[in-house]
């Protein structure tokens, strides 16, 4: 299997999962990248068993829509069953780094709002340390350069991600070299820097289930 064929399996683990508890009224939280992609094609088949979705992303709204998916604003929904979305790195404990593709704020505040956070990725993505994947923090423009110095402090190594503003107007900064022991910690840290917007550790708010795409079939980590 390669890395496509274990992100279809594991969004149809994830859809398999959450088919029993569909209801007619119930919106759902999609995230973002190519596995949510995944699971978002995947959901299509059975869009008439609930309402619609809030999505952390203005492309994944896009890809929900091209469904013929409902896309609603989070701040008319009152409950969100369930959220689906991918991760950049996961440890065991379910703590992750997500917002290699710049979404990790509104991701963070789907993920707070939903019940359920059902986290799908490929085995790839499993690590004993998180912060080899460089850990994104979204940040206030004329915030760039105090960020990027109180980061350092921290031990890490920001580098501006060139080119791209969030969906909420805000610019990334990578962090590399970040051994992560501590993630609830870091994740308290980081968020103090005034300017810092949100950063991509999501430990406060683990995923509840992890599941895995590997070649002997889905791994589901709770
Ligand atoms: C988007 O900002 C990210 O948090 C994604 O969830 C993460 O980058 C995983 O993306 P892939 O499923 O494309 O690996």
């Amino acid at each position: 299997m390669n890395q496509d064929e274990l992100k279809q399996a594991v969004a149809r683990a994830a859809l398999d999962h959450i088919l029993p508890h569909l209801e007619s009224d119930m919106i759902l939280g999609i995230g973002t990248g190519s596995t949510a992609n995944c699971f978002i094609d995947a959901l299509a088949e059975v869009k008439y068993r609930f309402d619609g979705a809030v999505a952390s992303s203005e492309a994944s709204a896009e890809r929900l829509k091209s469904h013929g998916i409902p896309v609603y604003d989070l701040n008319t929904v009152s409950e969100l069953r369930f959220y689906i979305d991918g991760a950049d790195e996961a440890n065991e404990h379910l703590h992750l780094i997500k917002g290699g593709g710049a979404a990790l704020t509104r991701e963070k505040i789907v993920a707070a709002v939903a019940k359920e956070f059902i986290c799908i990725a490929d085995e790839s993505k499993l690590v004993d340390v998180l912060g080899a994947f460089p850990l994104p923090v979204e940040v206030i423009p004329m915030a760039r350069s105090h960020v990027g110095r109180e980061l350092v402090k921290l031990g890490g190594d920001p580098v501006y991600r060139e080119g791209v503003v969030t969906d909420n107007g805000n610019i990334i900064l990578d962090v590399w070299n970040m051994n992560i022991l501590n993630p609830v910690e870091m994740e308290q840290a980081i968020n103090q820097i005034t300017g810092v917007v949100t950063n991509g550790l999501f430990a406060m708010r683990p995923a509840n289930a992890l599941l895995l795409g590997t070649v002997g079939g889905v791994k589901t980590l709770t």
